[in-house]
């Protein structure tokens, strides 16, 4: 079985921007000595599994930091084709891939993870859970954490018109794995997704929810930025 990993890097951070008044997209922000989508890619490059890893930029982007980049290794591939969603850059990368593989062969059955470049405390622990959950599973399958909190929904007011019951419900996560051609077949057909799993269940399919942990967070407001730093520096030490 081949597994690639395809991370959706086209973004502009505008929540992050807003807040720190930073221009910098938030993907290229320094975390713990490197630029943040450092982190996700080392993580994904050291996963013995996953045999390429291709970031899609946008098109015109001038920040990717290609000297830090180059201690990756040979297993990552850029392609600047980034759209204007999030489903639009992975879809266009998709497509991409395979020609920057040389159409070596028809990928239409390799797996794809799909990863945020705003999720920095990636581990190869949990990426290789991932790929063993899921095996074979038709559907393919997600990390996703189990919501913890009571859950209210509000009113135009700002007020609780309901409480809704956390039973059954998740966070879903980064990485998201599904065979190529399933996932480029299912964002043809529903572009308008905020996730690749979304994309699959209006095919009617039902991927599969892996059990992850909150440390692998996605920065998006720069307190996240802090808790991420935070992982990065304390990971391994005993909790308390
Ligand atoms: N992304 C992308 N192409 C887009 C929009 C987002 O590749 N047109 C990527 C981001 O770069 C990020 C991931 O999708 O790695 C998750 O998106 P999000 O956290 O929402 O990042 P941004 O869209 O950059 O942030 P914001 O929504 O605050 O503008
Ligand atoms: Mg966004």
């Amino acid at each position: 079985m081949t597994y690639l990993a395809l991370v959706p890097a086209a973004g502009s951070g505008s929540r992050m921007g807003a807040l720190s008044g930073r221009a910098l997209p938030k993907q290229y922000l320094p975390l713990a000595g490197q630029p943040m989508i450092w982190h996700a890619l080392a993580t994904l490059c050291a996963t013995p599994a996953i045999d390429h890893v291709f970031v899609v930029l946008a098109p015109d982007d001038a920040h990717w930091p290609a000297a830090a980049m180059a201690t990756l290794g040979p297993k990552l591939h850029v392609l600047r084709c980034g759209g204007d969603t999030r489903a639009h850059s992975v879809a266009n990368g998709l497509r991409a891939m395979a020609g920057e593989l040389g159409e070596r062969m028809d990928i239409g059955n390799d797996w794809v993870l799909v990863h945020d470049a705003a999720r920095p405390c990636l581990t190869v622990a949990m990426v290789e859970n991932l790929i063993a959950e899921v095996g074979e599973d038709d559907a393919g399958g997600l990390l996703a954490v189990p919501v913890a909190d009571t859950l209210k929904r509000a009113d135009e007011n700002g007020r609780v018109r309901q409480t809704v019951p956390r039973d059954g419900l998740w966070q879903a996560q980064t990485p998201q794995m599904f065979r190529h051609r399933l996932l480029l077949d299912a964002l043809d057909f529903a572009p308008q997704v905020t996730d690749e799993a979304s994309a699959i269940e209006t095919l009617r399919l039902a991927p599969r929810l892996v059990a992850a942990d909150a440390s692998n967070l996605k920065v998006t407001y720069p307190l996240d930025l802090q808790l991420a730093e935070w992982i990065l520096q304390n990971r391994g030490k005993p909790c308390r």
